[in-house]
């Protein structure tokens, strides 16, 4: 980071980090359930700058300067949030349309069909036109570092090359990304193509997902792809295309100190959810979304109390399901069809007093959450397809303790580092049952030599180490342009 210094940096994200809200005893603010956000805030606040994003909250408004600018983190503000204004129209086009019922289901491949509307696409590039206009207001000078956020902003790039062309232009994409011939299906392959390659930098998870991006554009642009250097020309500019594992802000000791340790946090939440002091606990916590596998890991607990009955009556399993982009058919169903399995459940197995799955379908806090990963026996992260996935690399960092154990989808971005996770196919529900049973019954010592790795992977490996070397390449990138430029 230090070879930026003294340079502007603005990021652009949908998905804004504080909503403001009003209610009835006033504004309250709210921290949206999104990885990435969880990941980018702290790097934000470490580097100041500008963060431009569609403003979505009912008070958002009434807390903006002229320029439509708040300071946040409220109370200890460092540095600028931008908010854009959607009209309903086009809310509905770009975001619910073109991103979350197009590119989202294209890229993630979780068998829902992708739907494209000619509609929708002419809102994603006049929306990414707005943001466009709104980084070229923002920018001090020619050369501003944009770090431009997932696949709500493929366009982005190119649109923002067309007029800083010296800008220094970071694209991370926070999804999978398919095949070349899963990706083909979309009506504007080659446009989104051209936009995501007026970056600089194009960051993916893994190099799996930049191996599957370079070969979709070597099947459907002209341009020069050389895997060695991990670049592309296209047009007479060239990208450099890298992997940069996303992951958390580690907790601060003062942080890890505020937490009440782990049996007052097991008393406490088994006390609010009603449940006696000996229940063992298993927790899921995302996003509500059919991507996250919640469906397979709901038949996988049925599974573990058909095949293992002595769990009858001791175990529960808790779901924290955040609802999300529930105006959209298929969400909606999706919700329904999670509701019915989970009563279908309790009604085999539950007995007075006692249901097996709860399913808390509202948006937890982060010290809520983070109170119920220090007081269950395992977390399922069961995720069909996942880019990264953060809720796993929580988890771990909750675990002080050095206990608890993580059951991890081999299909999402984390279980490549997270290897010491009992690691399962969420599709196989024999599999994940076994999981959850050799959770339960792990001897001490075997969970905390698994935990301890896992804690030393995600502490090194944390999201100021993800965003340095993506700004370290950056910086280097600048130099070797500033030079060329002289001669
Ligand atoms: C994923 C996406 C993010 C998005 C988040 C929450 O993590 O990669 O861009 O912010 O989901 O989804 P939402 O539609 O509520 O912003």
């Amino acid at each position: 980071q230090t070879q930026l210094r003294g340079d502007q940096v603005i990021v652009v994200s949908n998905r804004e980090p504080y909503i403001h809200d009003r209610t009835p005893t006033g504004i309250t603010v709210r921290r949206p359930a999104s990885g990435l956000v969880t990941a980018v805030e702290p790097v934000m606040r470490a580097c100041s700058g500008t963060w431009i994003a569609h403003g979505g909250g009912t008070a958002d408004r009434e807390n903006v300067d002229a320029q439509d600018r708040v300071a946040v983190p409220p109370g200890h503000p460092d540095y600028q949030l931008r908010r854009i204004w959607l009209t309903e129209e086009e809310e509905r086009g770009y975001y619910y349309g073109f991103a979350n019922e197009g590119l989202w289901p294209l890229c993630h491949v979780a068998h829902v069909r992708p739907v494209f509307r000619e509609s929708d696409w002419l809102q994603y590039q006049a929306v990414n036109q707005r943001f466009a206009d709104a980084v070229v207001q923002e920018a001090r000078g020619e050369d501003p570092v944009v770090l431009v956020q997932d696949y709500h902003f493929a366009l982005l790039p190119a649109m923002i090359r067309a007029r800083l062309p010296r800008a220094t232009i970071l694209t991370f994409w926070h999804i999978p990304w398919p095949n070349p011939e899963s990706f083909s299906i979309c009506p504007w392959r080659r446009e989104i193509l051209q936009g995501m390659l007026g970056s600089t930098i194009l960051g993916f998870h893994t190099r799996f997902h930049c191996k599957n991006f370079m070969e979709t554009v070597d099947r459907l642009l002209e341009a020069r792809i050389e895997p060695e250097h991990a670049t592309i020309t296209y047009g007479g500019a060239e990208s450099l295309i890298e992997s940069y594992p996303i992951s958390i802000e580690w907790p601060t000791p003062q942080t890890v100190a505020s937490w009440a340790p782990v049996p007052q946090c097991r008393e406490a939440v088994l006390q609010r959810l009603q449940l006696p002091p000996q229940t063992r606990l298993g927790v899921g916590v995302d996003r509500f979304d059919y991507t996250k596998g919640i469906l397979e890991r709901f038949h996988a607990v049925e599974r573990l109390l058909e095949k293992y009955p002595e769990w009858r009556g001791r175990f529960v399993f808790v779901q924290v399901a955040a609802p999300t982009r529930s105006d959209l058919e298929e969400y909606q169903s999706f919700q329904d069809r999670i509701q019915r399995v989970t009563q279908r459940i309790n009604r085999r197995f539950g007995q007075p007093g006692y249901e097996p799955v709860m399913l808390l379908a509202t948006h937890h806090e982060h010290e809520a959450v983070n109170e119920l990963f220090r007081a269950s026996d395992f977390c399922a992260v069961t995720s069909l397809h996942d880019g990264m996935n953060l809720v796993c690399k929580e988890f771990v960092a909750a675990r002080d303790d050095e206990r608890g154990v993580l059951i991890l989808s081999r299909f999402a971005g984390a279980a490549r580092e997270l290897r010491e996770a009992l690691i399962v196919n969420p599709y196989h529900v024999e599999e994940t049952a076994d999981a959850m049973h050799r959770a339960l019954l792990m001897p001490e010592p075997e969970q905390r030599e698994r935990m301890a790795s896992l804690r030393t992977t995600v502490q090194e490996h944390n999201v100021y180490r993800w965003a340095g070397l993506m700004l370290a390449d950056a910086g280097r990138l600048r130099l070797r342009d500033r030079i060329q430029a002289r001669v």
